[in-house]
């Protein structure tokens, strides 16, 4: 059997240990993935012990609990803290969420924190998105329409309106992608559950004039047969999207057109 070993410096440490200093009787210990790469170490996990009769009720008040009060230098990403902006996706307790909408309590144990899955880290929780956004772009997610100068709006029915329900609301959030096998491996050539969600609802949108080059951009052997219907896309999503029916659809508009 073959036996892979990761590089020495790529193992992940044992890291520092933060007692904790309230005198608290409800404490929870919370383990965080840590890297920085400007100092040449190992990531390693540090584990803090948090008191929890004085902290809010989701995962990203925890972490701002520990970097307020415990360690400063932690650093993720977050902005609306409400389920909006996408920013703070991260893997906890072994899945991808957002670490705002996502309550504490609800994890059992330690509370385990990593950055999301397979993607370069940056810093600590913070993980390399850089290769999606280019995806993203080329899908050119825009409206496309050149009657619309012409016109001061362009008019919808409410069925095809009703077309971009459960896709619309997409944050772009990255827990799909990076909870997708074909992804992890592929990465940088199959666009992956998140991209091709959004580039479905460019495709379906009746006011898009451009249905026919869009489908012939994404009909490519990596770009979007790499998707092997797995479904882990569907099961990590936050905002309880189904981008894997969204990649079926464009294999189905694509057989039938
Ligand atoms: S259904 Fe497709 S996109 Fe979703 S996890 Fe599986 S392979 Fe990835
Ligand atoms: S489909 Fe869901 S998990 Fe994927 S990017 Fe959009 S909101 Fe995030
Ligand atoms: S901070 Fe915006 S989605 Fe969590």
């Amino acid at each position: 059997m073959v036996q892979i070993n990761l590089p020495e410096n790529s193992k992940v440490k044992k890291g520092k240990y933060y007692r904790d200093k309230t005198g608290s009787k409800n404490i929870r210990k919370v383990n965080v993935y840590r890297w920085d790469p400007s100092t040449g170490e190992n990531p390693r996990i540090d584990t803090y012990e948090v008191d929890m009769d004085n902290c809010p009720s989701k995962v990203l008040d925890l972490l701002n609990k520990i970097k307020n009060e415990i360690d400063s230098s932690l650093t993720y990403r977050r902005s609306c803290s409400h389920g909006v902006c996408g920013s703070c996706a991260m893997n906890m307790d072994g899945k991808n969420g957002l670490a705002c909408t996502k309550s504490h309590a609800e994890i059992q144990g330690d509370i385990n924190i990593y950055p999301l899955p397979h993607l370069k880290v940056i810093k600590d929780l913070i993980g390399d998105l850089s290769i999606l956004y280019r995806q993203y772009e080329s899908i050119e997610p825009w409206l496309k329409n050149n009657s619309k100068k012409e016109k001061k709006e362009i008019l919808q029915s409410r069925e095809d309106r009703s077309k971009l329900d459960g896709l619309y609301e997409c944050i772009m959030c990255a827990c799909c992608s990076t909870a997708c096998p074909s992804y992890w491996w592929n990465g940088d050539k199959y666009l992956g559950p998140a991209v091709l969600l959004q580039a479905y609802r460019w495709i379906i949108d009746s006011r898009d004039e451009e249905r026919k080059e869009r489908l012939k951009k994404v009909a490519d052997e990596l770009k979007l047969y790499r998707c092997h219907t797995i479904m882990n896309c569907t099961n990590a999503c936050p905002k309880g999207l189904n981008p894997a029916k969204a990649i079926a659809s464009i294999k189905k508009m694509l057989a039938t057109t």
